[in-house]
């Protein structure tokens, strides 16, 4: 909590109309950041109405628009990146926030990465998604700005995209096989970036956003059964079987791929490691994926 001797600088969020960007505007006003030191970036003033009745000022700006952005900047002490979500575009698009940033005169930026066991990121499933995030943090680490890396590991929230709607009759059939992910909920994850804003520490380095157990997706599927109070298996299909599935389900051919991919990854144990540092920021253990989904499928 903050007292009115606090000198407050101008926080800017980006992707503030989103899931993530959103939570972290209201964990810093519930922290006590005044309204009226708080910006939020977003594309369409409709979506941010909720937050201009805060008293959060809107500034308006695509990350495709390099000249919107650095308007949108000035008078920006800390900002947050919140990483776009065309994985196509967005190595350009950060370039173009990070390149802003320096020319509006931001002295922090804070990027919501990725947290990854290798930096090689051509040898990843997931390359696309990785290359992007690493670029990124090269550009910032150049840019003379102060930075904070978040190196956010998989949302809890993302677990029943992987399950489909059908698992309760299909069983937990995802070709991650003993893989294990340390999922944290997407909103312990914004809570900690609201307050690594709020601290005004942490310069020049990185954070790693993690749960403090990892778990297999068969660990998932025990979970599950004893939510639902029925045996839900787990399957471990093989990749082929797996893509042959979704496609016959009448899954896009991209995200069929995509799904793949990711589950690759994971099998890997690519998002394997766990970290601290999200328990220590939160001062409480973070939601175990057991309670979040509890809180999901038992509703
Ligand atoms: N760690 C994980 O498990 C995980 C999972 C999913 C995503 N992510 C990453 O984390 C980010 C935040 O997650 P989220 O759940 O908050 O996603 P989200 O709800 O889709 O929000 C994405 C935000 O980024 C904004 N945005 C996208 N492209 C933009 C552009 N060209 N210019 C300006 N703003 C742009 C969106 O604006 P609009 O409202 O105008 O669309 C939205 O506000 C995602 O974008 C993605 O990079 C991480």
């Amino acid at each position: 909590m903050f007292n009115d001797k606090q000198i407050f600088y101008m926080i800017l969020v980006t992707g503030a109309t989103g899931h993530f960007g959103n939570a972290v505007i209201e964990f810093l006003l519930k922290k006590g950041v005044p309204a009226s030191n708080i910006s939020a970036l977003a594309r369409d003033s409709a979506k941010a109405e909720a937050l201009k009745a805060k008293g959060v000022t809107i500034k308006i700006g695509d990350y495709d628009n390099y000249s919107a952005l650095m308007q949108a900047f000035k008078g920006v002490d800390q900002l947050l990146l919140v990483s776009g979500s065309d994985l196509e575009k967005r190595g350009k698009q950060h370039e173009n926030v990070v390149k802003a940033a320096v020319e509006a005169g931001v002295k922090h930026i804070y990027y919501t990465s990725i947290d990854r066991k290798s930096d090689n990121a051509e040898a990843s499933p997931i390359a696309l998604v990785m290359k992007t995030h690493l670029d990124t943090e090269r550009h910032i680490k150049s840019s003379g700005m102060a930075y904070t890396l978040l190196r956010n590991n998989i949302y809890a929230d993302m677990i029943p995209m992987f399950l489909g709607e059908q698992v309760a009759n299909t069983g937990v059939f995802f070709p991650a096989g003993e893989g294990k992910v340390a999922f944290a909920t997407r909103e312990n994850m914004a809570e900690a970036t609201a307050a690594v804003l709020a601290s005004r520490e942490h310069q020049n380095k990185e954070l790693v956003f993690s749960n403090t157990d990892s778990i297999s997706f068969g660990d998932i599927a025990a979970m599950l059964s004893d939510t639902l109070g029925t045996k839900i298996p787990y399957v471990n299909p093989t990749a082929e079987d797996f893509a042959q599935a979704l496609s016959s389900a009448g899954v896009p051919a991209p995200i069929v791929t995509m799904s793949v991919e990711w589950a690759e990854a994971f099998k890997q144990g690519t998002f394997s490691q766990t970290s601290t540092d999200l328990e220590k920021l939160l001062g409480r253990k973070p939601t175990t994926v057991k309670e979040y989904l509890s809180g999901v499928y038992s509703s």
